[in-house]
C-alpha cells in the first residue's frame, strides 16, 4: 500500500467575533481527523453541511495550516514546514470545487486557463504547455475546438471537467474533490462520477472525496468518514459502512438515501431537532440531543473513537463507557 498522504488529529479553530465587547467565541470547525490517503484509492467524507468537510479540504490542499494535528504529504510533514517546502508539496495536492464557474475567468479562453498553472510552476516551454493542456481536454472528454473557448460556453458538466482537467495539469498525486456533482443535474452527475473514476484508475490518484450525500460516494469510495459538527463519529471500509453501519447518525444518513433493492429497504430514521450552532455545541457527545438512542452519559462524555468491527465508531452505545476506560 503506497500512503500518500496522513493526518493526525488535524484540528482547525476559528475565532469568531461576537461583538464589540464580548470575548471571541472559538468555533471547532474540525476537532480531530486522522487517516491516510492511498495511491489509486479514494476516502469519502461524509456529513450535512456545517460539518467541517470544507475547512478539512482546505487543511489538506494547504491553503490553510491547522490548528494542531500534524499532516504528512509524500512523507514530508507540513505543519511548521519552511516556504521552500511548501512550494515543492503544494502542486502535490490539488482541489476541485462545486461550482467551478467561479475558479475561472470569464475572460480567460480553457485552453489558457488549463495552461496557466503550468506557466506559473514550471519552466516548460509555450509549445509544451499547449500540447499538454489539448491533450488533458482530450483525457477528460473535451473537443480540440474548445480550447478557444470561454467558460461562459460550456453546460455545468462540460465546466467540472475544465475544472478536473485544470486540477490535473501539474500531475498531483492527491485531488480533493469538494462536493464535485452536488451542482449538477442529476444525469449529468453519473458522467462526471465516471470520469473521475475513470481518471482514478488510469493515474493511480488519491482522492479526498467530499459530499453530503451517502449514495453519491457508494460506488467511488474505498474508506468512508463520516462527521457531525466537526468530529468524526464514523470512519471505516466502505462495505462496513454501508452494510452495517454502527453510529445512529451513520444509520440516519443511510436510511435518508435511496436503495436501489427494495428487499433491503431500510426504514427511514427521521433526526429529532435541527442541527446545532457549532459555535454553541451540545455537551458530550454532540450528537446526543438528536440521538434517538441517547443516555444518560451522553449528555457529560464526549465518546473517544474506537474500534468495533472493521469500523471506528464515537458512540456510547457501541463502545460502552467501561470498555473505552480500558482502552484509554
Ligand atoms: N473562516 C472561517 N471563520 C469562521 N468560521 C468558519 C470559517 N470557515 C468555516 N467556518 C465554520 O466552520 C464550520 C464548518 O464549515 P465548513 O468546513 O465549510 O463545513 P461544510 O463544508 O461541511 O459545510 C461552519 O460552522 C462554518 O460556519
Ligand atoms: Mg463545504
Amino acid at each position: 500500500m503506497s500512503m500518500v498522504l496522513t493526518a493526525r488529529n488535524l484540528a482547525r479553530y476559528y475565532s469568531v467575533s461576537r461583538g464589540a465587547f464580548a470575548q471571541p467565541a472559538t468555533l471547532k470547525a474540525l476537532d480531530g481527523a486522522s487517516f491516510t490517503l492511498d495511491r489509486g484509492k479514494t476516502l469519502a467524507v461524509v456529513g450535512e453541511s456545517g460539518c467541517g468537510k470544507s475547512t478539512l479540504a482546505r487543511l489538506v490542499t494547504m491553503i490553510e495550516q491547522p490548528t494542531s494535528g500534524s499532516l504528512a504529504i509524500a512523507g514530508e510533514e507540513i505543519v511548521g514546514a519552511s516556504a521552500a517546502t511548501l512550494r515543492v508539496l503544494r502542486p502535490k495536492v490539488q482541489i476541485v470545487f462545486q461550482n467551478p464557474y467561479g475558479s475561472l475567468n470569464p475572460r480567460q479562453k480553457i485552453g489558457h486557463a488549463l495552461e496557466e498553472p503550468l506557466l506559473v510552476n514550471t519552466a516548460m516551454g509555450r509549445v509544451e504547455r499547449t500540447a499538454k493542456a489539448r491533450a488533458m481536454m482530450a483525457s477528460v472528454g473535451l473537443r480540440p475546438e474548445h480550447y478557444d473557448r470561454y467558460p461562459h460556453m460550456f453546460s455545468g458538466g462540460q465546466r467540472q471537467r475544465i475544472a478536473i482537467a485544470r486540477a490535473l495539469m501539474l500531475d498531483p498525486e492527491v485531488l480533493v474533490l469538494d462536493e464535485p456533482v452536488s451542482a449538477l443535474d442529476v444525469s449529468i452527475q453519473a458522467q462526471v462520477l465516471n470520469l473521475i473514476a475513470e481518471l482514478q484508475d488510469r493515474l493511480q490518484l488519491a482522492y479526498l472525496f467530499i459530499s453530503h450525500d451517502l449514495s453519491v460516494v457508494k460506488h467511488i469510495a474505498n474508506d468512508v468518514m463520516v462527521m457531525y459538527l466537526g468530529r468524526v463519529v464514523e470512519q471505516g471500509p466502505r462495505q462496513a459502512i454501508f452494510d452495517t453501519p454502527q453510529h445512529p447518525y451513520t444509520q440516519a444518513l443511510l436510511s435518508a438515501t435511496p436503495q436501489p433493492d427494495p428487499s433491503r429497504k431500510r426504514d427511514r430514521i427521521v433526526l429529532k431537532g435541527e442541527l446545532p450552532s457549532p459555535l454553541a455545541p451540545p455537551s458530550g457527545c454532540t450528537f446526543h440531543p438528536r440521538c434517538p438512542i441517547a443516555m444518560e452519559i451522553c449528555r457529560s462524555r464526549n465518546p473517544a473513537l474506537l474500534a468495533h468491527g472493521p469500523n471506528l465508531v464515537a458512540c456510547h452505545a457501541v463502545n460502552p463507557p467501561e470498555q473505552q476506560s480500558r482502552a484509554a
